[in-house]
């Protein structure tokens, strides 16, 4: 048994410096893989801190994947520095002792990483895909590596013409491509009154004018676009059908057939922007296959496969593809062909399947376990959603909660960065189920947050 003593860094709750003296003792070498951590007790007595404290300690590093809880045997360094996430690992020491429900990410899997690497593997090991990786190619990709993403997009039940598809640096890059050939300065874009800040950013930069169109637990209010649309129609309308970021909300069939005649009838162009899909059933039809004439449907890799590859892709009605090709060329010229042929390899990739599979499992269990967790405050999430709406009982502020939580080591955003309009913001916090290391974590996090919000809120009166 090891017989170590940790000494703690400066700084932040007991609990988090022990934690995160088990990093850096594991990261020096002073703890090796597959050794035991001191008995909870023993530890609690050589620090001078309650046992509750090395608890916390022990499993705020199990969390962090540094360590492993055997049952009845006691808590364990892992076995492999591989199966540690990245970030938390050294020269990440800010957010180590968080639980991140913050940020819009896949649930980790080792296979991740090892997927990547077999694409890696089959690239060096291939001539003619160390060609394809290395050369310059045609803004939009080359003819093969459109024709794969646009198979696997297919299989995933989006367009697979490849004739129509621009290979993009991810979902960010084809909201600004989209903007870009759509749109002239002062022009007026309309989307969700809650809606993905990057688009709103995007937006911004183009000095384009903002319009906030209503909406509901079940998408886009059509009805109250109509209403707008009668004094001014806006150009361009961005909007997520498939899973609103952030309330989770997803558009019904209806109101789908409801927005393509009303883009219809005023000349509206639809930017769908589908990064956050995942092929669960009863998905709606997608807008760009209900109205292709006038829509632009972004996909990505980066809720799929990893945010870190940037590549994704753009279909858009034909008449766009030569703006488009000018455009990425303006920028970049193409999306990085190593990236791409990457992509294209690990897309193909059987692993690639059985991950998804997974993840599609993986949040759907996660998701249950928080609907259940936080039912008396009836949080909104539907089949297939990455995502938790919390409304906020009354007299509660998402800031004020955001804070106390983070206090206790659990990341949360507020709706505040997702407002298009100048409407004040619900009183709600967005929780993303995927970044928790594994439902143990996540589930201490639901705790939390359930605590928090069953505390008597301290008094904000502080002025006068
Ligand atoms: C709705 C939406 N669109 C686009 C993006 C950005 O995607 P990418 O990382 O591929 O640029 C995100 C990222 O979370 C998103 O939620």
């Amino acid at each position: 048994m090891t017989i170590w003593t940790p000494e703690l860094p400066e700084g932040g709750p007991r609990y988090r410096r022990i934690a995160e003296a088990i990093a850096q003792g594991i990261e020096r070498g002073e703890l090796a893989p597959g050794d035991k951590l001191p008995p909870q007790r023993q530890l609690a007595d050589r620090l001078g801190v309650t046992i509750g404290t090395i608890t916390r300690a022990y499993a705020t590093a199990h969390h962090q994947g540094w360590v492993e809880s055997r049952v009845g045997s006691g808590t364990y360094v892992r076995r492999s520095i591989e199966e540690i996430p990245t970030s938390f690992r050294a020269g990440q020491p800010l957010d180590r002792g968080m639980i991140d429900m913050g940020m819009s990410l896949p649930p980790p899997h080792p296979s991740r990483t090892q997927g990547l690497q077999r694409a890696l593997e089959h690239i060096t090991a291939s001539p003619s895909a160390l060609q394809a990786a290395t050369e310059y190619q045609p803004e939009a990709g080359n003819e093969t590596q459109r024709a794969r993403i646009a198979a696997w997009q297919g299989s995933l039940g989006f367009p697979d013409d490849p004739s129509r598809l621009v290979i993009t640096q991810g979902g960010q890059h084809g909201i600004q491509l989209a903007l870009q050939v759509l749109s002239q300065p002062g022009d007026l874009v309309a989307s969700d009154t809650l809606t993905y800040p990057g688009f709103i950013c995007a937006a911004q930069q183009a000095h384009l004018r903002l319009m906030a169109v209503p909406m509901d637990a079940n998408g886009l209010d059509v009805d109250a676009l109509a209403r707008l649309c009668a004094r001014q129609p806006p150009r361009v309308l961005y909007t997520t059908p498939d899973l609103n970021n952030p309330t989770g909300a997803q558009l019904d069939e209806t109101r789908r057939k409801q927005l393509v005649a009303l883009a219809r009838e005023h000349d509206i162009w639809l930017i769908e922007d589908a990064v956050q899909y995942l092929p669960v059933a009863n998905r709606g039809t997608p807008l760009v296959t209900l109205a292709p004439e006038r829509t632009l449907h972004i996909f990505s890799t980066s809720k799929i496969l990893t945010g870190g590859l940037r590549v994704g892709s753009l279909t858009a009605p034909e008449r766009l593809l030569e703006r488009l090709g000018t455009a990425i060329r303006a920028q970049s010229w193409m999306a990085p062909p190593l990236m791409v042929e990457t992509a294209c390899h690990w897309m193909e990739d059987p692993g690639s399947r059985e991950l998804l599979h997974w993840q599609i499992g993986e949040l759907a269990a996660r998701r249950e376990l928080a609907l259940e967790r936080l039912a008396a405050y009836q949080p909104l999430s539907h089949e297939g959603s990455s995502i938790l709406w919390l409304p906020l009982p009354a007299g509660r502020r998402s800031s004020e909660l955001q804070i106390l939580l983070a206090r206790r080591g659990v990341k949360v955003s507020t709706p505040e960065p997702f407002c298009m309009g100048s409407e004040p913001a619900p009183q709600a916090l967005r929780l993303c189920l995927g970044p928790p290391i594994d439902r143990e974590s996540l589930a201490q996090a639901l705790t939390i947050i359930d605590e928090v919000l069953a505390e008597v809120p301290a008094s904000p009166w502080q002025t006068l």
